[in-house]
């Protein structure tokens, strides 16, 4: 049987740090609220004149290098993001040209914060399909792009970033099990009322905004990424004492800790980027995953869960060893 398996991984985060106190000068707030109600401590914000797919280019050379691939090997691009460059061409097709991959396979997907587990997800299809033979899967967003700097309620939450992985066939796992979902029910508990169809001439104006009913968010949130992993991990045969580490969505602290209690996983075994990183959305997983592969926490061979949750709501994990 032919699995999947990440080979490298890397992640890029704009220059520019916004710390709680510099956005104490910008809206009625203090640090002490926001780590809190959220551990964000700090995040990363990009230029001006940075998208999504600049910071892609970086985090992906990392992966690439730390694969030992070359450009002329991958045969594939997904990205997750809800904030492409361009509404078209997609933003896999400009990663690809400025990369110098050779053509291939190249499409965007928008799953919200559940982007990079629904990209990692297909690219694990096509490999097994005997379709693609390595793929570079990123999860990346400008969020902070569509944040509007006077709500107090979202500004806090959020950051900039890109993580990168490359996925290659295997015949050892790998990619064990994976679930996505989704409910668009809850749409009106977290969206961004503009889209190419609807409302685009209000994008970057005042009042166009995030919308989110925290306190909603925060309770589906914590019961659907508590059920989802236990699934996941029961219906892999997997038990909880046997994971070595959960790899979660970093939206809140607060989510994290309360998600982590209700599947019976202690903290010491869950990877948290929350307070350097703020919630990246669909960066996030990608990048807490690089940044306990390179500080040596997560090992090859072990068993790591990783899962996110998003708008729609859309949720999804993937059990794997490294
Ligand atoms: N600084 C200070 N006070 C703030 C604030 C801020 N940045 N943001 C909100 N408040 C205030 C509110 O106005 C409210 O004041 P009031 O009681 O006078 O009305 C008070 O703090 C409590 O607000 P509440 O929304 O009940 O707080 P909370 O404990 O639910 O925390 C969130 C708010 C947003 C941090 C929390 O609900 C959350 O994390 N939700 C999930 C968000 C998320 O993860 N979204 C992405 C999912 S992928």
């Amino acid at each position: 049987m032919t699995y999947s398996r990440i080979v490298g991984t890397g992640r890029y985060l704009p220059e520019r740090i916004m710390t709680n106190a510099d956005l104490e000068k910008i809206v009625d707030t203090t640090d002490e609220w926001i780590r809190t109600r959220t551990g964000v401590e700090r995040r990363h914000v990009c230029a001006d004149d940075q998208t999504t797919s600049d910071m892609c280019i970086e985090a992906a050379k990392v992966a690439i290098e730390d694969a030992g691939i070359s450009v002329a090997d991958i045969d594939m691009v997904i990205t997750g993001t809800t904030t492409p460059d361009l509404i078209f061409p997609n933003i896999s097709t400009l990663i690809q040209h400025k990369l110098g991959i050779p053509p291939c396979i190249a499409f965007s997907l928008e799953a919200a914060c559940t982007g990079f587990i629904y990209a990692l997800v297909t690219a694990d299809k096509f490999i097994k399909a005997g379709e693609a033979k390595c793929v570079l899967v990123l999860g990346a967003e400008c969020i902070t792009k569509l944040v509007d700097w006077s709500d107090r309620n979202t500004c806090v939450l959020f950051g900039d970033g890109a993580g990168a992985a490359i996925l290659k066939p295997s015949k050892e796992p790998g990619i064990i099990a994976c679930h996505l979902g989704a409910d668009g029910k809850h749409k009106d508990l977290l969206y961004y009322p503009v889209g190419a169809s609807n409302n685009l001439a209000a994008a970057g104006t005042d009042g166009t905004a995030i919308h989110m009913a925290g306190s909603e968010v925060f309770k589906v949130a914590v019961k659907t990424l508590g059920d989802i992993a236990s699934k996941s991990l029961e219906n892999a045969g997997v038990g909880k004492d046997e994971l070595d580490w959960l790899v979660p969505h970093q939206a809140n602290i607060r989510i994290i800790q309360a998600m982590a209690k209700r599947i019976g996983v202690p903290m010491e075994k869950v990877i948290v980027t929350v307070q350097d990183h703020g919630n990246t959305s669909a960066a996030s997983v990608p990048m807490a995953l690089d940044v306990g592969i390179r500080d040596g926490r997560l090992k090859q061979g072990q068993l790591i869960l990783m899962e996110a949750f998003g708008g729609g709501f859309t949720w999804g994990t993937v059990l794997m060893r490294l």
